[in-house]
């Protein structure tokens, strides 16, 4: 299986991995036990998907069945934005940890550099977005308090890697500024309609991991109703015919346009045979002219910006 090394630990990331996010609930253990079967072996998971119990349901009934051990999987969490205080960083990382019924994460990020008004866990969890009345409460909690709280995590064991998601270049600078631990991986939304060419050079300079979000485009955000109507990145004809001379899907070139330039993806699929099929995206190799016309198609369309929920939270302003 291909993987990235992550400076600092040495440990390797599946190039490929499994995203949890809409990944129905009442089907998400059997959907993960099977995924293991298939062969996946990185889980993108975080305390905004509600699905941490039933992922981990599937992974301990994969460990149990003898289909894999703990230490193959890598599994990814993140901190949500109504957890920033670093007063709570730790107890939601343990309470994550307890509803994945793991005692530590491979990975865990945090999910955007908003923070919000703390919301306990017992009231409403996963929190959103959103308080009681449906508005948005910015809190003042600098990323420097976080960052040394997810420090912390690295120091009691509770996390072997940590990193960030949703950041340009300004916050990566800033925390790696302070960082006792730098970043070891960058999580952010990459696809042919938004290649952040210049983001993804800053990471390399300085080491740290890319993972690829939302790789098929706008097709995630159909079911929401925020795909913003662009034309479909699976139906485009520039990947159809690239896809037609590989004799691929076009899901899987979307897929190996990251691949190919040593970036991470988390395909998320609730259909078996699409799952196994995005595992497989690393059987062909792309020419660089054919890599060079799929990025040629960025238009920097960014279907998840927070600034569309709430102006307060335009971090890609
Ligand atoms: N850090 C963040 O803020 C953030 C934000 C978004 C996502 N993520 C992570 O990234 C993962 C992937 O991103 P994503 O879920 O937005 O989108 P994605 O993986 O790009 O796309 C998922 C959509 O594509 C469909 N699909 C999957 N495989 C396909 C194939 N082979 N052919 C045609 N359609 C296919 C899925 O439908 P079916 O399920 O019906 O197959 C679903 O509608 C998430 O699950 C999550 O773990 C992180």
């Amino acid at each position: 299986m291909a993987t990235v090394v992550l400076k600092r630990t040495s440990q390797k990331m599946p190039l490929v991995g499994f995203g949890l996010w809409k990944v129905t609930r009442s089907t998400c253990a059997d959907t993960v036990y099977n995924a293991i079967k298939s062969g996946y072996r990185l889980f993108d998971g975080a305390g905004d998907y509600g699905n941490e119990k039933e992922a981990g349901d599937g992974v301990r009934r994969a460990i149990q069945d003898g289909l894999v051990k703990r230490e193959e999987l890598f599994i990814t969490s993140k901190l949500w934005n109504t957890f920033h205080a670093k007063e709570h960083v730790g107890a939601l990382a343990k309470f994550q940890l307890g509803l994945w019924g793991i005692d530590y994460f491979d990975l865990f990020l945090v999910h955007f550099p908003i923070a919000l008004k703390y919301v306990d866990p017992s009231h409403r969890y996963p929190p959103e977005w959103f308080g009681d009345d449906g508005k948005v409460y910015l809190q003042n909690t600098p990323m420097s308090e976080t960052w040394a709280a997810m420090e912390g995590l690295v120091d009691a064991g509770l996390a072997k890697n940590i990193g960030l998601s949703n950041c340009q270049g300004s916050i990566l600078l800033d925390v790696l500024r302070y960082a006792k631990y730098e970043p070891q991986v960058l999580q952010v939304e990459l696809h042919p309609y938004l290649t952040q060419e210049a983001l993804i050079k800053l990471c390399k300079h300085f080491g740290i991991a890319v993972t690829a979000y939302s790789s098929f485009g706008p097709q995630s955000y159909v079911e929401l109703g925020i795909d913003k109507g662009t034309p479909s990145l699976l139906e485009h004809n520039v990947i159809a015919s690239i896809s037609a001379t590989h004799k691929k899907t076009p899901a899987q070139v979307l897929l190996r346009w990251a691949t190919q330039q040593g970036i991470a993806v988390i395909p998320k699929s609730n259909n078996q045979d699409r799952l196994v099929a995005n595992l497989d995206c690393n059987s062909f190799d792309l020419s660089d002219s054919e890599i060079k016309n799929l990025s040629a198609l960025n238009i920097n369309l960014r279907l998840n910006d927070p600034g569309d929920i709430d102006v307060q939270m335009s971090v890609f302003a």
